[in-house]
């Protein structure tokens, strides 16, 4: 298999999981990275879209995470979709994004959450949350959905090339189903079945 279609099964599968969920997020997905202290650090984060193979999470690069993978470039991405009971883990090398698709990412959130992304500092100690939400009703009088928030010079997007997917598929008999797709060091892509 070539990557285009190792990208294809997670689109197939990521289908698949929309199609039958009952719960929101099936794009939901537990960012990992190399901790600045050599602790792993991770969070949920939103995936946007699987774009020229690569994908594409968005926030703030200036909080934690981002010192994180400006020091490290290497991270994890791991899905749990369960009305599908499949995992997937993505290891690869993340890079900020550059370019109108950035803009494109920012205008496509709703507007709170644009408006919290102008007036929170994501991450920097809360002195008093009613300053915050004071600032917050300040800036959003007047606008609606189609108004324009000018992205914050911090917040951005990473495009993560992976080196390394792997999909399991659960099994009560816990006999998973686990396929290794590795890439090697002639950039050729080569699967291995795991023992559960
Ligand atoms: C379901 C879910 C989705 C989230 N999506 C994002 C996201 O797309 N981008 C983001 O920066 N934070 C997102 N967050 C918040 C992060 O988990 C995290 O709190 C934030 O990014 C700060 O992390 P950091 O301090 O390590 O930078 C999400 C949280 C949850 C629970």
């Amino acid at each position: 298999m070539n990557i285009t279609d190792i990208i294809i099964l997670f689109q197939h599968y990521l289908h698949q999981e929309i199609q039958t969920r009952k719960q929101r997020l099936p794009y939901a997905c537990c960012l990992s990275t190399i901790g600045l202290d050599g602790f792993p650090n991770a969070r949920f984060v939103s995936l946007k879209e699987v774009r020229d193979g690569k994908f594409i999470v968005s926030g703030t690069l200036s909080s934690r995470k981002g010192d994180e993978i400006q020091a490290h470039h290497q991270v994890a991405l791991t899905f749990w979709w369960p009305e599908t009971q499949r995992q997937v883990r993505i290891q690869g090398i993340a890079q900020v994004m550059e370019g109108e698709m950035v803009d494109q990412y920012f205008n496509e959130r709703n507007l709170g959450s644009r408006i919290v992304s102008v007036v929170s500092d994501q991450g920097k100690v809360l002195h008093d949350l009613n300053e915050l939400t004071q600032q917050y009703d300040t800036f959003a009088q007047g606008l609606d959905e189609n108004s324009q928030v000018p992205r914050p010079e911090n917040w951005g997007a990473y495009a993560i090339e992976p080196i390394r997917i792997e999909f399991l598929t659960f099994s009560e008999s816990r006999f998973h189903d686990r396929s290794l797709f590795q890439k090697d060091q002639d950039d050729e892509w080569t699967e291995i079945k795991l023992q559960p």
